[in-house]
């Protein structure tokens, strides 16, 4: 069967001290408890190679929060996914909300991404969510079905290599978080689309993100659709970050 995957996103945050303290904690709970999930943190760029590190030789996976859709050459700023392999990097966020709203990342840029990574075999976690406005105006299952829509069309029978984080725009670090049954909703219609794309559906990770805490995380974990979680807020609390991990059964 296939584990649970309990992500961190620490978006633009944290120092050496500070990350250094985060991952000992977490290794620390860790090596306490084993999880029954896998876990990863993804880090800022910068700081992947203190988290290779600092993680080396346990189960704690490193990941990274975004990858140039450019293999190489002339593209001042950007980090390729070669450049992270070599960072031990195992998974990338690609098309984080906060990417598609900040840095107008489109559909058709954020499978590329997905490709780029799945070329260097780092394994893709695409994220897409509605916002607020399209939800009210019954848009949720189109605009995830297209964003969905654009990964699977470029990558094909790749499809299944790759994990799904539906993050519903307005829960991402507002409290406001989807209830089980709204996530599990969106969750289903995903696990459909992805089912007339490959014949292991199943097999495909479908995370849940957007103020999930560990309060929240239990129930929103025992939805049948919901094979773990993209957390951001969260995961910069040891403590906090280590309960979501142990509400994992
Ligand atoms: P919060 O958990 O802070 O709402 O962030 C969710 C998120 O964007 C993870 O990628």
């Amino acid at each position: 069967m296939k584990k649970k995957l309990i992500a961190g996103n620490w978006k633009m945050n944290g120092s050496l001290a500070s990350n250094e303290a985060l991952l000992r904690a977490v290794l620390d709970g860790m090596a306490q408890q084993a999880p029954a999930c896998d876990v990863a943190v993804a880090a800022p760029a910068p700081y992947l190679a203190q988290v290779q590190a600092l993680t080396a030789g346990s189960s704690l996976a490193v990941a990274a929060q975004d990858v140039s859709a450019h293999e190489a050459g002339a593209y001042t700023g950007e980090v390729s996914a070669a450049m992270l392999k070599e960072f031990s990097v195992r998974y990338v966020l690609v098309g984080h909300s906060e990417r598609r709203q900040y840095h107008h990342e489109n559909d058709s840029l954020v499978a590329i991404k997905a490709q780029r990574a799945l070329a260097a075999g780092i394994t893709p976690i695409v994220c897409l969510g509605e916002t607020m406005q399209e939800r009210e105006a019954g848009l949720t299952e189109a605009v995830v079905k297209r964003q969905l829509a654009a990964v699977i069309h470029l990558n094909g029978h790749c499809i299944s290599e790759i994990v799904v984080a539906y993050e519903p725009v307005w829960a991402i670090g507002t409290g406001l978080t989807a209830t089980p049954e709204q996530a599990q909703e969106v969750h289903a219609v995903l696990r459909s689309q992805l089912a007339a794309a490959t014949e292991q559906p199943d097999r495909i990770r479908l995370l849940y993100g957007g103020s999930m805490n560990a309060g929240n995380a239990a129930a929103l974990l025992a939805q049948p659709d919901i094979d773990g979680g993209l957390i951001g807020g969260a995961s910069l609390k040891a403590p906090d970050f280590l309960q979501i991990i142990a509400s994992v059964k």
